[in-house]
């Protein structure tokens, strides 16, 4: 009997992308594939892609460089570029690379076995000389992810996954190619979401993170009444669950029903994604951000009034399109007065087709870099400190994994902070133990392992 055909896939960008990764795996596992350990390896090659920034893209390019060479000395090899690169570079890739099989986009890799297979039917056989594109187009419209009934199997976490709420992305911010790649907001309706997490929980998991772009938004496209607060308490109903996270929120739709639903559910996890992108009122205007930096301030603070337990997590852009030295000193002033557990700081990188890309990209790549670097630091400090506070304190952990220090273990709190402790008799992944803070390191904290039943372990996590 031949052996089962195997794939190699790569996933870049966010963890929307991974997620999709994860469906696509589970298609093609279920039409008889098996996973390649390396490209070398695999019968077919998929990168599924990230446009959000020049860099992301520029690793795709490369690497689709080093398949060219291959694809000469194997040209039955199935090269598929799938997600936000094959949106956005289609005709590109149609026309330039020739080595490209499949140009997939994010909403139309619902049957991406039938795809590979359609591809590797025309390759078989072919000459190592014969340069006619091959190409299966797949992009727009399709048959979509949400179309895949999930195999939840078929996940990297035996206790932890992610689940889509929606697609797409509907708001207009200047620098941001998302909506272009994703199309528009595509909510998926509650019933459908707490079956699909139900399964899941039948099957091990007790922590899941929603995903969707601008996840508070989730809804809109249903209704009147369809809310992630209302999905939230919804999901809060099933008894498996212990954690439920959600990414990525956006200031604006920070509402005093979804405070109220963090304040009262005590499984939604304690920590709120939520990016400023800036401090300064005239960069967030001309970003198409729809707040000014007291908005958002309010905002937290009526969601520390209620929810004073949970921790904010930032995403900024730095060096945006005539950004002045003041205009960045607002954003340092809006971190210094949140005081985020983390955040991800950008170097801006003009995206072709957005409205920023309009505009002169005049803040030198060195001043965009030591920007980064000053606002980093103030970020490391804040986290630092955060870190300091917590030792002699006891979490609760999600055990996830064995850490690369010999003999310990890795896992989150409800914060999602990662901690590192020495292994016991009882440790498992995806059991939750009371550990004891002993030591914060730079972007981990190192603890012990506490008996059991301890008391002192957050109440609400075990309610
Ligand atoms: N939907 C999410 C995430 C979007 S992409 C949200 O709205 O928050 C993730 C982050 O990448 C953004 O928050 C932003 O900080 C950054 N980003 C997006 N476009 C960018 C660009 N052109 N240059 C630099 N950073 C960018
Ligand atoms: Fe991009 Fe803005 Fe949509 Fe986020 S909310 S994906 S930054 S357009
Ligand atoms: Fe990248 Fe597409 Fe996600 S551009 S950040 S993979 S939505």
């Amino acid at each position: 009997m031949p052996r089962p055909p195997r794939y190699h896939l790569t996933s870049y960008g966010c963890q929307m992308n991974k997620l999709d990764a994860e469906l696509v795996e589970s298609r093609l596992v279920g039409a008889g594939y098996e996973r390649a350990s390396h490209d070398g390896e695999a019968d077919v090659v998929l990168l599924n892609t990230c446009s959000v920034r020049q860099h992301a893209e520029d690793r795709v390019w490369s690497r689709l460089g080093v398949l060219r060479a291959q694809k000469r000395q194997r040209p039955e090899l199935v090269v598929g570029v799938l997600g936000c690169m094959a949106q956005e570079h289609q005709r590109y890739l149609l026309a330039r690379m020739p080595h490209v099989d499949l140009v997939v986009g994010p909403s139309a890799f619902g049957d991406i076995d039938a795809k590979v297979d359609e591809a590797r039917q025309r390759n078989a056989g072919r000459r190592a000389d014969d340069r006619r594109g091959a190409h299966v187009l797949a992009v727009g419209e399709g048959v979509s992810g949400d179309a895949i009934v999930r195999d939840p199997r078929v996940r990297p976490h035996r206790s932890q996954a992610w689940v889509s709420v929606m697609r797409g992305c509907n708001m207009p911010c200047s620098y941001c190619i998302v909506p272009s790649t994703r199309g528009p907001e595509l909510s998926r309706p509650i019933p459908v979401i707490v079956e699909e997490v139900q399964r899941l929980c039948d099957d091990g998991v007790t922590e899941i993170t929603l995903l969707g772009q601008t996840v508070n938004a989730y809804g809109r496209d249903l209704g009147p009444g369809v809310t992630l607060a209302r999905l939230l308490r919804a999901l809060h109903e099933i008894p498996a669950l212990r954690r439920i996270a959600f990414i990525t929120s956006h200031p604006n739709f920070l509402s005093a029903e979804l405070i109220d639903a963090l304040a009262e559910l005590p499984r939604v996890a304690r920590f709120l994604h939520l990016p400023a992108q800036s401090g300064s009122d005239r960069i967030l205007k001309a970003m198409r951000r729809g707040y000014t930096a007291a908005r958002y301030l309010a905002r937290v603070d009526q969601l520390r009034a209620k929810a004073p337990d949970v921790v904010l997590h930032s995403d900024f852009i730095v060096g945006y399109p005539g950004e002045s030295e003041a205009e960045f000193q607002a954003s340092v002033d809006l971190m210094e007065r949140v005081r985020f557990a983390q955040s991800y700081i950008f170097k801006y990188s003009p995206r072709p087709g957005t409205l920023a890309a309009e505009l002169v990209d005049d803040v030198p790549d060195a001043v965009k870099a030591e920007r980064n670097a000053r606002l980093l630091e103030v970020q490391e400090r804040h986290l630092a400190s955060a870190a300091q506070a917590l030792v002699g304190t006891v979490q609760e952990v999600l055990v996830e994994g064995e850490s690369k220090v010999d003999g310990r273990w890795t896992g989150r709190t409800v914060h999602h902070r990662l901690v590192h402790f020495p292994s016991g008799d009882r440790v498992a992944l995806g059991c939750y133990l009371p550990v004891r803070i002993t030591q914060a390191l730079g972007h981990s904290l190192l603890g012990e392992l506490l008996a059991e039943d301890h008391a002192e372990v957050r109440a609400g996590a075990r309610a």
